[in-house]
């Protein structure tokens, strides 16, 4: 059951998104007229699938994640969460920005559970899932005696490298157990190697918990690797221009050698982005 207040923000149980003609114009700057960034988008995502967006720059992938976490009210048609109208900000996401975000006064922990400090919502339950979440996204790790060498719980983000601020950041949208997390570019900042890492850790507590997750991202291997669907979006206005099903089985192997069938679900988007002239040459953009 959904449950929407008016007035306040959303919380959904159920993590279902269905978008219906949803479009969105910005509106232009004295006598420029309005810009149309996204749509329209039909759209039926339903509760516990993993989708992946990937789409050029500018083709309003961000726009529409703003829309369904009801930060931007489109333009025209709707969202419907979990069976009901979006009308108001949605509280029950975790939300993951391209930029950590991480508040500097404030250790790993006490970022990590500022929501239930602001919510007053903190208990032994939520302590609980955030020790773990440290543990699974090794920001803290220990020895066979059990003795941590590595702790991340007391350090202020200035004394993280950037791979352990953006994991703080993942620990921070998951830690209320959200039906549905939506990520931006969650992996940007992130090196090769930590970016593998952080996909197999991902991909773990997603088969944990099977929220529904919407997950923006620029790497096309990414979006394969982790998605049950990846949608292809056009350049901007962006529109769906392909909803594929990735139909490889779980957990995902990390290498694209262990993995042939991923390369071809690669290719065929590799495809339609240079038939949609996005990528002009095969040798620049393919790994
Ligand atoms: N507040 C705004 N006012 C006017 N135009 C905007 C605004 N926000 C975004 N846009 C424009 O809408 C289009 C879509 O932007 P959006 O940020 O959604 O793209 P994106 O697909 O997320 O791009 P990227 O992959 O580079 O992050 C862009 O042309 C952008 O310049
Ligand atoms: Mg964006």
């Amino acid at each position: 059951m959904s449950r929407l207040g008016k007035g306040s923000a959303a919380t959904v149980t159920d993590g279902s998104i269905v978008l219906d003609k949803l479009t969105h114009w910005f509106p232009g700057k004295g006598r420029d007229a309005a810009f149309h960034a996204v749509g329209p988008v039909e759209l039926e995502i339903p509760s516990g699938q993993f989708v992946s967006i990937v789409g050029p720059s500018g083709c309003g992938k961000s726009t529409l994640m703003l829309i369904c976490a009801g930060l931007l009210r489109p333009s025209l048609g709707s969202v419907r969460i979990g069976g009901q109208s979006l009308n108001e900000p949605l509280t029950d996401v975790g939300i993951v920005f391209q930029d950590h975000l991480l508040l500097p006064f404030r250790t790993a922990w006490d970022n990590v559970m500022l929501q239930a400090d602001i919510r007053g919502t903190g208990g032994p339950e939520m302590t609980a899932r955030a020790e773990r979440l440290f543990d699974q996204l090794k920001l803290v790790k220990k020895d066979a005696s059990g003795r941590a060498v590595l702790d991340a719980r007391g350090r202020y983000p200035a004394q993280l490298s950037g791979g352990m601020q953006q994991r703080v950041s993942i620990a921070r949208a998951l830690v209320h157990n959200p039906p549905i997390i939506m990520m931006d570019e969650p992996f940007g900042a992130l090196d090769a190697l930590t970016r593998l890492q952080v996909r197999a850790d991902l991909e773990q507590l997603w088969l944990t918990d099977r929220p529904t997750v919407l997950f923006i991202t620029h790497s096309v291997e990414e979006a394969v690797g982790l998605s049950d669907r990846v949608l292809v979006m056009s350049p901007t206005p962006g529109q769906v221009v392909r909803d594929m099903t990735i139909d490889i089985p779980r957990p995902r192997p990390l290498s694209l050698t262990e993995a042939p069938e991923l390369r071809e679900y690669m290719e065929e988007i590799y495809q339609l982005f240079e038939d949609m002239g996005v990528i002009e040459t095969e040798a620049a953009s393919r790994p």
